[in-house]
């Protein structure tokens, strides 16, 4: 449970939000690398951290990152003409380079234009591209940030297979259901799945039938052990036993998560990039660190397997959307309308949006299994507040400690995530 205040804290990213200021020192990932692929191709734009920008990739191929309101009357610069090294206003044609100076405007006298031009610039950010991604570093210019160094950015790239689409909650929403997604996946697996004992386990819960007429029901564990990054989360089901099978995922600064590895040794990476406080950009990335993915591993997540959602045609919003009802099948009686949702991951997604924009978390009653969302809350309100009194975020300068994978251990009787290593 959060103060008001608190819940305001933790979830406010616009400009001049203490929560705003800690992203701002980090790199952000803010387009996918294909979407300014060309030199001279269409500019792309997004919201990020509440700020419209557009991007694009001139004629020698260097990456430019603008405010996409124009400094002279705030026309939108994606609707511009990327052209000869800068794009160039639709309205009037003043035209910026990469680093938001005015390169020509064809409008002006000679002697006004050379003044205004010494005068005047568009608000630009930096941008790297790397692994697959466009990313931004959004803080003071006289900072820096280390990249993060996720193993998947180095690989090559048919080795991993990303997307991104639009969640619309604020962004801790999304990176909550990360960091407790071990507990979705087993609910999903009693309720959804499939073996009859599952399914008796299920009418355990509706129905409130008996421990005999059901199967047992599992009971859920979970540790946490803080680190540079973050925290690594660990969930078990067998806790108390000599030998135990611990799941293990990271939640890494600021929006970062770790889900759980899938069918051949296929891992996984999931950034809740805030768009706005109500709408989050999720970025999702498969990779195998030895092998190029097969090209049926591929077309499955096209068609929308594990966290890469079926979109909209063209767009960046899931075909299952708040507007459309998830596409959930609501009968009179029978079955839960939630069974039609058959992915574990996006019924977590709608279960998210659910709880609205930005859920009032003044009125949440957490159970001791919320240990990793309260510590995560925790660390990222500390952080924010320890940067407004001159503390740089350590994670921001340390892009080595990125290099992590959710995995499986075995613990015996005892031991704990600290002996994990
Ligand atoms: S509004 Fe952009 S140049 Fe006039």
């Amino acid at each position: 449970m959060l103060t008001p205040e608190e819940n305001k804290l933790v979830t406010e990213i616009g400009p001049e939000t203490a929560m705003g200021d800690l992203f701002r020192r980090f790199w952000v990932p803010a387009f996918l690398a294909r979407e300014l692929a060309e030199p001279d191709g269409t500019p792309a734009r997004t919201r990020l951290l509440g700020e419209h920008i557009v991007g694009f990739r001139d004629t020698s191929g260097r990456l430019g990152i603008l405010e996409a309101a124009c400094p002279h009357r705030g026309v939108d610069l994606s609707y511009g003409f990327n052209e000869e090294n800068g794009l160039r206003c639709p309205r009037c044609g003043w035209k910026f380079d990469v680093e938001g100076n005015i390169v020509d405007m064809p409008l002006e006298p000679d002697e006004e234009a050379t003044q205004m031009m010494k005068e005047i610039k568009a608000v630009s950010f930096r941008a790297n591209e790397w692994g697959g991604v466009i990313w931004v570093y959004m803080g003071p210019k006289e900072e820096s940030a280390e990249m993060p160094q996720f193993e998947w950015g180095d690989l090559p790239a048919g080795h991993r297979f990303i997307t991104k689409y639009v969640q619309e909650c604020n962004y801790l929403q999304g990176l909550e259901g990360g960091i407790d997604s071990s507990r979705m996946s087993l609910l999903f697996e009693m309720l959804f799945g499939d073996p009859p004992s599952v399914e008796s386990t299920a009418d355990h819960l509706v129905q409130g039938l008996s421990d005999d007429q059901t199967a047992p029901r599992p009971v859920q564990t979970m540790a946490i052990k803080t680190t540079d990054y973050g925290l690594l989360v660990g969930a078990t089901t067998e806790h108390g036993q000599d030998e135990s099978a611990w799941q293990l995922n990271q939640w890494l600064m600021p929006f970062y998560t770790t889900p759980k590895p899938e069918g051949d040794g296929l891992l996984g990476c999931l950034a809740w990039v805030p768009v706005d406080d109500r709408n989050t950009m999720v970025f999702a990335i498969t990779y195998h660190p030895e092998r190029p993915l097969t090209e049926a591993e591929v077309s499955q997540r096209r068609a929308g397997h594990g966290f890469h959602p079926t979109l909209e045609e063209g767009t960046y919003k899931r075909a299952r959307n708040k507007e459309n009802d998830y596409l959930i099948e609501r009968k009179t009686s029978g079955a839960n309308p939630l069974a039609s949702i058959s992915n574990e991951f996006e019924l977590a997604l709608v279960l998210e949006e659910s709880m609205g924009a930005i859920v009032d978390r003044s009125r949440e009653q957490l159970d001791e299994n919320d240990i990793a969302v309260m510590a995560a809350r925790k660390m990222l309100m500390k952080a924010a507040i320890e940067l407004r009194e001159g503390t740089e975020p350590a994670a921001a300068h340390m892009g080595a400690i990125y290099n992590v994978r959710a995995a499986q251990t075995t613990l015996g009787k005892g031991e704990t995530l600290e002996d994990v290593g």
